[in-house]
């Protein structure tokens, strides 16, 4: 049987046991914001987050979360609350309130400028700032009580995400031994030399080893992980059941390949994507000429000047391709606090306009670079209007871009050209798959995708959708947490009657107070959604 959304909520529903689901990701699935006086939400770029939602969305739960938007404060309770997503409330968002000197050292700082470069092999150099690192540390701690307030008086899981919490998994471990912990890690584990040269590398190894279970996009990840703390901790290493064995708890170390929700191409293309795409094609004057596409965080790690450097390799080996098509790339602004991504920012603007200044004229204009945030719903008609999407990530723990692209496709048209040091590249082989740092296997890709036959591309595409179609979000979040249900108690002998007689329609006392519990609930959210509405 397929996995679908209705079998993840059978499965969560059954194997946590009752216990309550919370969620921990430094960035939130929702942001409100003021606009021209006005507070409208959006949803933030970037995978974790989109793969994460629907997830919440079948199991319900608590996503604890840095509050980062202007307008975030204003539509939650006191204790940082609000009912998500906000147009249809169906879980629970906790915001953590972070003071800007937080921010810095802890998400611009050692996150983002630290475990970020030291984690891809892009040779971007690691920066090492002891006051980074305490403000790691602090935020962490900070939210371990706000996780430790949302899993209060009964059993809960928690699941963290990414690079932002390797400490967290321990302090929640120390403070509630009876919790069951596990983290998912969204990009890759360098190997182990490249990651023991970390001043605070045994802290982060000791942190991750709190969890019950750790996952990784790919078994080299995994693999990379089991090195770097053989090398450096003392533990024992069984690796028949991946598992390491510190100071009596267990770690279980596992691959589990991230994705998306495949059928959620469909809501966002709607009936109407052919007129949005025509719009599209006049805004930028494209005709009808086919297009490559390129959809990304403005991140070193993506290769997109390697991608438009290839594109003007491109022009140069085949002038009979000028006019024939254009590359659009959406480019959403990311950390631009960080030196290195502004600067990333302007050479990317320079690049495209050196591109259409050389091979361009008053009619046609190769490069497309729209530097702003885009819409799910924008961004799957370009995904459906192209004759290939191009990922060229450096090194990338999955890319969900990828995925998505495919998804988009129920023509069974469109081509992938695709980074082959992306996670995805192990499931996607019928993707073109290419070598970034190679401009010319680079610009070759791309121009097999704008000659590649229909019949060549509807195959490939077939066989690309069927996997994505079966290795989708609920799969990966099902197989989770069955993997970590088995360290869930099995349920107290009162929690199972009251569980059961909840259940039983005769018992009017218990049914009733499920009933009020549920209400509380709904009551809850649509407060929190008319606070939302209204604000
Ligand atoms: C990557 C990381 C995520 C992060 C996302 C967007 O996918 O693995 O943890 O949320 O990038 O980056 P941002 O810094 O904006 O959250």
């Amino acid at each position: 049987m397929g996995w679908s959304k209705e079998r993840l909520e059978e499965v969560a529903r059954t194997r946590l046991n009752g216990a309550k689901l919370v969620i921990v990701a430094n960035r939130e699935p929702y942001i409100h914001r003021y606009r021209n006086g006005e507070i409208e939400w959006i949803r933030p770029a970037g995978g974790l987050t989109t793969a994460l939602d629907p997830v919440m969305q079948a199991c319900g739960g608590v996503w604890v979360a840095h509050g980062s938007g202007d307008a975030d404060a204003q539509v939650c309770d006191e204790q940082g609350r609000v009912g998500v997503p906000p147009d249809d409330p169906n879980y629970i968002l906790r915001r953590v309130w972070l003071t800007k000197e937080e921010e810095e050292g802890y998400y611009y700082g050692a996150a983002n400028s630290m475990l970020w470069p030291l984690c891809h092999q892009v040779f971007a150099r690691p920066v090492f700032d002891p006051a980074h690192w305490d403000a790691y540390r602090k935020v962490n701690q900070t939210f371990a009580e706000a996780v430790l307030e949302e899993a209060a008086g009964g059993p809960a899981m928690v699941f963290v995400q990414d690079y932002h919490f390797a400490l967290l998994p321990r302090l929640l471990k120390n403070a509630r031994p009876d919790l069951v912990v596990a983290q998912f890690w969204h990009i890759p584990w360098p190997n182990s030399e490249k990651f023991l040269v970390c001043p605070w590398a045994k802290e982060l190894l000791d942190g991750m080893l709190g969890n019950d279970l750790l996952g990784f996009q790919t078994q080299g990840d995994c693999n990379n992980f089991l090195e770097s703390v053989d090398r450096s901790l003392e533990c024992r290493i069984d690796r028949e059941r991946f598992a390491v064995e510190r100071s009596g708890q267990d770690t279980t170390v596992k691959p589990f390949p991230i994705s998306v929700d495949p059928a959620l191409a469909d809501e966002y293309l709607g009936d109407d994507w052919e007129a949005r795409a025509a719009l599209v094609r006049k805004k930028y004057r494209l005709g009808q000429r086919p297009l490559l596409v390129g959809v990304d965080r403005v991140d070193y790690t993506k290769g997109i000047p390697e991608r438009l450097r290839a594109v003007d390799r491109l022009l140069h080996k085949h002038p009979e391709l000028k006019g024939q098509f254009h590359f659009v790339q959406v480019g959403a602004p990311s950390r631009m606090h960080i030196p290195a991504y502004r600067h990333l920012t302007e050479e990317v603007e320079g690049l495209a306009e050196k591109i259409n200044w050389t091979h361009g004229n008053w009619a046609w204009k190769p490069v497309v670079f729209l530097n702003e945030h885009y819409g799910a719903a924008d961004i799957f008609v370009l995904y459906r209007m192209a004759a290939g999407c191009v990922v060229s990530s450096l090194h990338d723990g999955m890319n969900l871009v990828a995925k998505e692209f495919v998804s988009a496709r129920g023509d069974h048209q469109g081509v992938l050209v695709l980074s082959k040091f992306t996670g995805a590249a192990r499931e996607l082989t019928d993707a073109v798959l290419i070598n970034p740092f190679d401009v010319d296997e680079l610009a070759e890709g791309m121009v097999t995708a704008l000659h590649m036959p229909p019949a060549e591309q509807e195959r490939r595409m077939r066989r690309m959708r069927s996997i994505v179609e079966e290795h989708n979000i609920y799969r990966w979040a099902g197989l989770l947490l069955s993997e970590v249900s088995k360290r869930v108690p099995d349920p107290t002998p009162e929690m199972e009657s009251a569980s059961t007689t909840a259940q039983a329609p005769h018992n009017h006392a218990a049914a009733a107070t499920a009933v009020e519990e549920r209400i509380a609930r709904e009551n809850f959210l649509t407060a929190m959604h008319l606070a939302s509405a209204g604000a």
